[in-house]
């Protein structure tokens, strides 16, 4: 004989193996806030609807609390035996209240239950990430505008292109956090939606008041079919998707911290706090903090894939399957956190080395583009100035020279409109503040784009 809350038709007890297998209380437990919280809207609800008497609502709200303290300190035991979250939090409360508990689940079913938990739970972390990312693009500005003035190459290909501040870079991450974070943003408003009243997929035969619920629990509106609000998992999809892309930035930041950090680059320094030794080279120095981040790009990615094909071709309505959507999205959730506070807090301990960035400038022709469009400024057209300059860089390499180092005669020999402007034209700084097309690297430019990242930031 089966003794489980769905025993009734069964005569057979669950094989051990079945049992362990079809639970999902090792990883669902962490709803039981939600699960609580939604269970005592439920009741109120139906409380208010003469579904269930005010003595009997009174009497479940308080033991939920109870259920509640007693998971909070670690005293309810989990077993497989009970299935989930649901089934754990329903079985306490008869322990605590008695067989009035049986009374909880009338009007709802697990299937609305467990989507209105996962939307509880993620409104909420949703919320926390957002925070984080801002957290994090603070982190950003604050190294921006200590280094209004660092210049270092930009590079295309890996090959050094250009000059660019250190701030622009740091201000490119901004923008991408900045759209992480309103990707979170929107994703919100389809977070919040109610499903519980759906039932187990066809709605119920007693009297709900579902926007009473739907107030109750603080959400903007009720799920308006309830076979889709039982079996949609879009709204883990897209946060794992915008996660996965959140990752995918922190993986290409990453590669550049670790590429800054070598001796060949010698761009920054990570501090001690962040990074780790080896057991063999006393030497070594390694940053691991941004190798996990970058590692862990490939997690988020998987767990995205996860879900993507766990959802595929699944018919409607709710399926079991769909259980093994907590999983990936409860890692995602925790790595994406991790993350960001890792990487917020190691922001404040990275230093930069300024001279050295500088020095990396002086060689490899950054001023190049410069040189071409000193002759456009002089007329020519800028293709052929392109030519003239690409022969300049070819001369100069053979003499193990810079634009720079060219002299006044060597320069004639590409093109007689060039005089001695053209050294002061194609220097380090010059060739910077001279970017200052919106969005530009110029030392203006970038200036205003800190103090705007400032305000919007709120520092
Ligand atoms: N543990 C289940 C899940 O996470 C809860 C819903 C179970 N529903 C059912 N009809 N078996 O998906």
């Amino acid at each position: 004989m089966s003794e489980k809350l769905w025993g009734g038709r069964f005569v057979e007890s669950t094989d051990k193996l079945m049992e362990s297998f079809n639970a999902s209380i090792d990883v669902d437990k962490r709803l039981y806030e939600s699960d609580i919280k939604g269970s005592q809207a439920h009741l109120e609800m139906m409380e208010k609807q003469g579904i269930i008497s005010s003595e009997d609502a009174e009497i479940l709200v308080k033991g939920l609390d109870t259920v509640k303290t007693r998971i909070d300190n670690n005293e309810m035991p989990f077993t497989d035996a009970l299935e989930d979250i649901h089934m754990h939090v329903e079985e306490n409360l008869g322990d605590v209240c008695g067989a009035v508990a049986k009374k909880l689940h009338t009007g709802r079913s697990r299937n609305d239950q467990v989507a209105l938990d996962v939307r509880i739970y993620l409104k909420a972390e949703t919320l926390n990430l957002i925070q984080m990312l801002k957290d994090f693009q603070t982190a950003l500005v604050t190294l921006a505008d200590a280094n209004r003035k660092t210049v270092m190459p930009g590079y295309t290909h890996m090959q050094r292109a250009q000059p660019v501040l250190f701030a622009h870079h740091m201000l490119a991450y901004y923008q991408m956090f900045k759209r992480d974070k309103a990707r979170l943003e929107d994703s919100l408003d389809r977070l919040d939606v109610m499903p519980l009243g759906s039932a187990a997929l066809a709605g119920t035969t007693f009297p709900i008041d579902r926007e009473y619920t739907c107030q109750v629990l603080g959400f903007s509106r009720v799920s308006e079919n309830s076979m889709d609000a039982v079996s949609d998992r879009d709204f883990i999809m897209e946060f794992i998707s915008h996660a996965s892309i959140c990752m995918i930035h922190l993986s290409r930041l990453s590669e550049e911290l670790i590429l800054w950090s070598t001796s060949e680059f010698a761009f920054i320094t990570i501090s001690d706090a962040f990074t780790t030794g080896s057991s063999i080279m006393p030497q070594k120095k390694n940053p691991d903090a941004c190798e996990l981040v970058r590692g862990k790009t490939g997690r988020v990615v998987g767990n995205l894939m996860a879900i993507l094909t766990t959802m595929k071709s699944l018919p409607m309505a709710y399926n079991k399957d769909m259980q093994e959507d907590k999983e990936p999205l409860f890692d995602t959730v925790d790595t994406l956190k991790i993350c960001l506070d890792v990487y917020t807090r190691m922001f404040a301990h990275i230093d930069v080395h300024k001279d050295r960035m500088r020095t990396a400038c002086m060689t490899g022709f950054l001023n190049a583009t410069d040189f071409a469009d000193y002759l456009v400024n002089k007329g020519v057209a800028f293709r052929t100035a392109h030519g003239i300059a690409g022969k300049a860089v070819s001369f100069a390499l053979d003499q193990g020279k810079e634009l720079g180092d060219l002299s006044l005669e060597e320069m004639h020999s590409f093109s007689e409109l060039i005089e001695t402007d053209i050294y002061d034209f194609i220097s380090l700084d010059a060739v910077v503040a001279r970017r200052n097309s919106y969005g530009g690297t110029g030392f203006d430019n970038v200036s205003a784009a800190v103090d705007a990242a400032k305000k919007e930031i709120g520092i």
